[in-house]
């Protein structure tokens, strides 16, 4: 089946917008299936940089179609505002080409505002949310009382519905969280005008994507975030309110469970993390320092969405098996190989000591409690001097280089198939 899925084995930022950007090369059909702006995909075509939050990174080949699944949520002021940089940036952004789910929920200001609340609630405790509503979205989804896109149509039932949610969320805001309160009816009239302006993208995603595949169109699922911020398989509570695994391509497109052709894996030669939660190869020396990078490089690690700067380690070859049988990963696209040029020796942790046990794997499904009493256990392999950024051939690679990339999949059972070696579409080595 021409079904293939980009999935992150980490915390995030992976690289998994320059990995769907190469992967789109030869699909008709790129598609998101969770999460939305706390995403932040960067893809760099020659002296362009996109920095995408919603959209799928596939849009930038003008073949493509991209699809926003119902298993989004949706800011629909940052959704224009991305719709307008990539039309300004000469890329065609029409309803023929952009596809919204009319069974996405809508994330509205007061979602902002209560994800904020929340989380200052929540004091040292916090989960260090993005800030975007996700949560709040999500959970006015699970109970019912959401506002999906397909109701913004039905303009007079839409507004009275988000006038409703203003008040409720108003309620929360004022009694709950002792927040100012907001203008019920400037909100209102602000953000059903806004909303509105996406009309002409809202389509039956579901039907048009299953009749895609009955045609024998391929598709590429882009998953957001990454597997360990998954709701169920993550380091809960530490992680987003979304799938953000393989499966999550199902019930997040409306699309029944069929063969998946590929599941790329996409990871990075290192480990980090934004945002609160447990992360055993936490380095704070030199290391991290080196590995994180200084800021004035586009791809040094400071987030996409937020600026924060991101907690970086080795990396955890427990957890990178772990998110490959969660997955069911084919292969993995391996990113920042280039950036590992320089260090003397590179450790990587390949076993945790555990309540005084030696585990290889996980003996709990990812719970932040279980996984703050992990420490790592590391080998280490040398590193290499070698620039990487213009290597094109697998054979050219260091036989380092190699010995690192051999660790990686014997450990975890799936080939490399991919290496990326710098932030640019082309700097990439096919095996
Ligand atoms: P995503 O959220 O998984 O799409 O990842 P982000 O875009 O948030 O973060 C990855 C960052 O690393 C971006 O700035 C990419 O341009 C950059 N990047 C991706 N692959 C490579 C690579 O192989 N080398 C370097 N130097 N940068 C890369
Ligand atoms: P991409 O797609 C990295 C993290 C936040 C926080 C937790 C919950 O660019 O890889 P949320 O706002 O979702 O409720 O925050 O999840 N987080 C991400 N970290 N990359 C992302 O997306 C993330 N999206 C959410 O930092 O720890
Ligand atoms: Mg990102």
């Amino acid at each position: 089946m021409p079904i293939s899925v980009a999935v992150g084995m980490q915390w995030g930022d992976e690289g998994k917008g320059r990995a769907v950007d190469l992967l789109s090369e030869n699909v008709e059909i790129v598609a998101r299936f969770n999460g939305g702006d706390n995403a932040g995909h960067t893809v760099t075509v020659g002296d362009k940089i996109f920095k995408l939050h919603v959209i799928p990174s596939g849009i930038i080949h003008a073949h493509t179609i991209g699809v926003l699944g119902n298993g989004l949520v949706l800011y629909p002021g940052t959704l224009l505002q991305e719709i307008k940089t990539l039309q300004e940036a000469g890329i065609e952004i029409s309803p023929k080409r952009l596809w919204i789910s009319d069974a996405a929920h809508l994330i509205t200001p007061a979602h902002r505002l209560l994800d904020q609340a929340q989380e200052a609630a929540l004091g040292k405790s916090s989960i260090g949310t993005t800030g975007r509503g996700i949560g709040p979205a999500y959970m006015d989804k699970s109970s019912r009382r959401g506002l999906r896109t397909g109701e913004l149509l039905q303009s007079e039932e839409f507004k009275k519905k988000v006038r409703q949610h203003f008040i409720d969320a108003n309620e929360m805001l004022t009694v709950y969280y002792h927040q100012p309160a907001i203008d019920i009816q400037t909100m209102t009239e602000e953000f059903t005008a806004l909303a509105s302006q996406l009309a002409a993208y809202i389509k039956p995603v579901g039907t048009l994507v299953r009749a895609a595949l009955k045609s024998g169109k391929n598709i590429l699922a882009e998953a957001a975030q990454g597997t360990l911020l998954d709701l169920d398989q993550g380091t809960y509570p530490f992680v987003t309110s979304s799938c953000t695994t393989s499966a999550g391509i199902f019930s997040g497109l409306g699309i029944g469970i069929q063969p998946v052709e590929r599941v790329i894996g996409i990871t990075k030669a290192f480990q980090t993390r934004v945002g609160s939660g447990p992360f055993p190869t936490e380095l704070f020396d030199a290391t991290a320092t080196f590995l994180r990078g200084s800021g004035s490089n586009p791809w040094d690690e400071f987030g996409t969405t937020t600026g924060r700067p991101r907690r970086v380690g080795w990396i955890d070859l427990v957890l990178l098996k772990y998110a490959i049988e969660v997955n069911g990963v084919t292969e993995l696209f391996l990113t920042k190989m280039d950036i590992l040029s320089g260090l003397e020796t590179i450790k990587y942790c390949s076993a945790y000591q555990k309540d005084g046990k030696t585990i290889c794997e996980l003996d709990f499904s990812g719970s932040a409690t279980e996984m703050e009493r992990c420490l790592p256990v590391y080998q280490s392999t040398p590193g290499w001097k070698d620039d990487l950024r213009l290597i094109r051939k697998w054979s050219d690679l260091p036989n380092v280089v190699l010995d690192y990339i051999k660790i990686i999949e014997d450990f975890c059972g799936v080939p490399v198939t991919q290496v990326s070696v710098g932030s640019e579409r082309n700097a990439v080595i096919k095996r």
